[in-house]
């Protein structure tokens, strides 16, 4: 029998998952002759044994689409897994043993688990049981300290950038201020990004708190100089100095809190001390959706032939990254160690400023 690997896709879905499952098929197919394993909807089918062999024609097209074929779950967590009570309700119970059983039944000669710092954690405890994982990171948070960039965050760019374009024609249109939202979490990585290439005015990010003062004073700076719109983008993650995160669901043992309303909140305090018309545009799961950029689409494949590659080295515990330009690998424990965000010392923030992008701390 030939020798064989896993995949699975842990946690929310981004552009680029089917293009890395497309690379580790190809790859270790074509390179090393090994059989490739399908795990579905991430470790709840490591517990649920759902899997299935891949064959060529379910690894044929996949490169410009988007969501995973294998499917995802951001709650099957082996060590603290949600399992539904024939009465209804649920109970949370650690299922790792089971999962790790599982996975020796499978006879694996390594696993790729492809996700966020949620799923890498996850990945890395498991490999302490004994399984021998390789990760790819990816997220469109892009908030892995071990790689520069995880696969999905320059789609949800692009997209942010195009719907912003959009937002700044209405805005100056109507003479309003334009609020969007975007993802990322406690990272403020899409709101900049985007914010500084599609020329916001003001960019929000949870890593420098804002001061509402500044803000309307930069919308004041600006109609002053005959300017009466503006686009602001918030980062989910922005909070006012002194306030907290805006969280439509507390988290648990089995999810993280979920984050939304950062825009919306801005927007009303904008309209209490001010008479500025203003609108609010939410992208939400629209960032994650779709087909991956150029970018993602190559860099999920080199991700997806460094994982394989680890494997055959038996280089476990190991992510694939990117670092100046090049692919390495990094341990797992790198992943998870701390959320990487972005500095406001930065040369992106300090490029921001000296073009006028107003940050919310009124700092120049
Ligand atoms: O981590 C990716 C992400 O899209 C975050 O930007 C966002 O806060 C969260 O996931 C949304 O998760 P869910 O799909 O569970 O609503």
């Amino acid at each position: 029998m030939a020798k064989r690997i896993g995949i699975l896709t842990g946690g929310g879905d981004c552009p680029g998952l089917n293009a890395v499952i497309s690379a580790v098929f190809k790859h270790a197919r074509g390179t090393y002759g090994w059989a490739v394993v399908g795990i579905r909807d991430g470790f709840q089918g490591l517990y649920d044994r759902q899997w299935f062999e891949m064959t060529p024609r379910d690894a044929a097209g996949l490169l410009a689409r988007g969501g995973t074929i294998l499917g995802s779950s951001n709650r099957a967590n082996p060590f603290a897994m949600p399992i539904k009570l024939p009465g209804g309700g649920e109970d949370i119970v650690d299922v790792s043993e089971a999962c790790v059983a599982n996975a020796r039944s499978l006879d694996l000669e390594g696993l790729v688990v492809v996700g966020g710092d949620g799923t890498m954690g996850i990945a890395k405890r498991l490999m302490e049981m004994g399984i021998n994982v390789v990760g790819v990171p990816k997220t469109i948070d892009n908030d892995l300290e071990a790689t520069e960039f995880t696969i999905g965050f320059q789609t949800a760019v692009e997209v942010a950038v195009d719907a912003l374009d959009r937002l700044h024609t209405t805005a100056e249109s109507h003479d309003r201020v334009m609020i969007c939202e975007v993802m990322g979490r406690y990272a403020g990585w899409i709101a900049m990004t985007a914010g500084m290439a599609a020329g916001a005015e003001i960019i929000l990010i949870p890593e420098i708190d804002y001061d509402v003062a500044a803000v309307i004073r930069a919308l004041n700076r600006r109609r002053a100089r005959g300017i009466s719109f503006s686009l602001a983008v918030v980062a989910e993650g922005a909070k006012p100095k002194g306030g907290t995160f805006a969280v439509t669901q507390a988290g648990d043992a089995t999810q993280q809190e979920r984050l939304g309303g950062a825009g919306q909140f801005l927007a009303e305090q904008i309209v209490l001390a001010s008479d500025y018309d203003v609108r609010v545009a939410v992208l939400g799961h629209i960032l994650r959706g779709g087909r991956p950029c150029a970018f993602d689409r190559t860099l999920a494949t080199r991700f997806g032939v460094t994982a394989v590659d680890c494997i055959a080295e038996k280089k476990f515990g190991h992510v694939a990254a990117l670092r100046s330009g090049s692919i390495v690998t990094a341990p797992l424990g790198l992943a998870v160690k701390k959320l990487k965000r972005v500095s406001p010392d930065s040369d992106l923030v300090r490029a921001a400023k000296a073009t006028g992008v107003e940050m919310g701390d009124g700092a120049p």
